[in-house]
């Protein structure tokens, strides 16, 4: 495991969503040898988002194949059930949605009690207000900027939320984590909002494969030095 360091500077996180799920030791391999920062890890139920990925089995078998960060993003309801399976997995951050269930403080400490990081995922729809009672629990939020389920949608703006998420949080150690259509167009908005872990799955993964990885590196380049302009 690799806790992560607490800093603000701008964080590139592929989701492996999109790379050759017959391949993801060597695909987390090249992204790692690309550049990126943080490996982010889908986990799809087909209930709480309307598409099926894989559970901590997989999650398992990937983790020697990374040697910094990996970020798993739980889209599953119930959670609180599989929290255990995912930290034994290795998850060095463990994100569960805010709308996954009705007591989302339980899920946090048991993350906490567990020993990955914490995160918290909201929805489009959701409000930032949603979890002002529970900021001193966390490690991270992650602000989803398209409908979870799926890669290569759309950007949907929350430059809005991420602000006000960035004057709730305040001198708190939490990132704030975007997932969902980010692009070298797209990241300078939300890290000049305060954001600094950037997910980004087809922007990342398009034009490479494990035999051709040198475009990885040139889009993780791309959109870190969009956000990092931005950023200021
Ligand atoms: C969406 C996932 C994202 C997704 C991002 O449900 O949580 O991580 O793979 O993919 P892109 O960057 O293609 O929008
Ligand atoms: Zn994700």
């Amino acid at each position: 495991m690799t806790a992560p360091t607490f800093d603000r500077s701008i964080k590139i996180a592929p989701s492996i969503l999109s790379a050759d799920f017959a391949n993801f030791g060597k695909e987390c391999e090249a992204i790692e040898a690309e550049g990126c920062d943080w490996v982010h890890v889908d986990v799809m139920d087909g209930h709480f988002v309307p598409n099926i990925t894989f559970g901590p089995a997989t999650c398992k078998a990937i983790r020697p194949h990374i040697k910094g960060v990996m970020d798993v993003h739980l889209m599953i309801a119930p959670c609180d059930q599989y929290l255990p399976a995912f930290a034994e997995a290795g998850a060095d951050v463990l994100t569960v949605h805010a709308e996954a269930g009705p007591h989302l403080d339980r899920s946090l400490q048991l993350i906490r009690d567990l020993g990955p990081k914490v995160g918290v995922a909201l929805n489009p729809s959701t409000p930032a207000e949603a979890i002002e009672h529970v900021l001193d629990r966390l490690d991270l939020v992650c602000v989803m900027t398209v409908n979870p389920g799926f890669g290569g949608q759309s950007f949907i703006d929350m430059t809005a939320k991420v602000r006000r998420l960035r004057e709730m949080i305040g001198d708190r150690p939490v990132h704030i984590e975007i997932d969902g259509g980010v692009t070298p167009a797209t990241a300078p908005l939300v890290a000049a909002a305060g954001a600094d872990v950037l997910v980004a799955g087809s922007a990342v993964f398009k034009g490479g494969s494990v035999s051709n990885p040198a475009p990885y590196g040139e889009n993780i380049r791309a959109i870190r030095a969009a956000a990092e302009a931005a950023q200021g």
